[in-house]
């Protein structure tokens, strides 16, 4: 596969089609992270209003960090995974009393707080602060299993670092934000678990899987 051509084709698709979505206004650290962390187990539909409430009503670190655990749990109420919340009000008085509240830029100091993953972590150093970093999740595994045909089984925790590596080799050194974020739009939108829209697909020129006809074999998942 060429690296080069496969950057370009994503990157351009993404900037074509890329939605307005309430986190995309600006680059700050602290909303890419609520709207990241809404964003795991949660559509993207179901996500904006609460992203909107809640940055309303928690517009900095430091009104969060203020705030009491009920409120911000109420904020959350509907979206589930409400450990979610409860790990990003610790995080955030943490922000606030270690570094003044400002989300740090320091990629070990925001890896050590609570509810932030690898996943999480890249996201926010490539979208918010312009990083080279991979930010690796379930559609982008989907997506590089079948352009690269990478057979590993995606159930398997050690199978994460594989497409990390293999994202530190492809991300746009320029771009990384709309890279990391066109391979998520790319997962959720064309490259689907079932029924994959390849007609539309950016990659479909340099996709392995494509090429062989196998894209629904992949990627490769053992059951729980
Ligand atoms: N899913 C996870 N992160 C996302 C983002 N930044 N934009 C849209 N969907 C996402």
């Amino acid at each position: 596969v060429d690296f080069l051509l496969f950057r370009q084709q994503l990157v351009e698709w993404y900037q074509t089609i890329k939605r307005d979505l309430p986190w995309r206004k600006d680059q700050d650290p602290y909303k890419v992270w609520v709207s990241e962390i809404m964003l795991q187990q949660t559509q993207v539909d179901t996500v904006i209003p609460y992203f909107n409430h809640f940055i309303n009503r928690f517009p900095t670190p430091a009104v969060l960090a203020e705030a009491d655990e009920d409120e911000v749990l109420k904020a959350w109420e509907g979206l589930g995974y409400y450990s979610r919340a409860r790990n990003l009000h610790a995080a955030v008085k943490e922000v606030t009393a270690s570094y003044g509240g400002k989300v740090p830029t320091d990629k070990e100091q925001l890896q050590s707080l609570k509810g932030i993953g690898p996943y999480t972590l890249g996201a926010i150093m490539s979208i918010a602060y312009g990083e080279p970093e991979p930010a690796v999740d379930g559609n982008v595994m989907r997506v590089l299993s079948r352009v690269f045909i990478i057979e590993h089984d995606i159930k398997k925790a050690a199978t994460r670092k594989v497409f990390e590596a293999l994202v530190r080799q492809l991300i746009d050194p320029i771009r990384p934000s709309d890279f990391n974020q066109g391979l998520m739009e790319l997962g959720a939108l064309i490259c689907k678990p079932a029924q994959p829209k390849c007609e539309k697909c950016p990659l479909k020129s340099v996709c392995l899987a494509h090429k062989q006809g196998i894209e629904t074999t992949l990627p490769i998942k053992t059951k729980a």
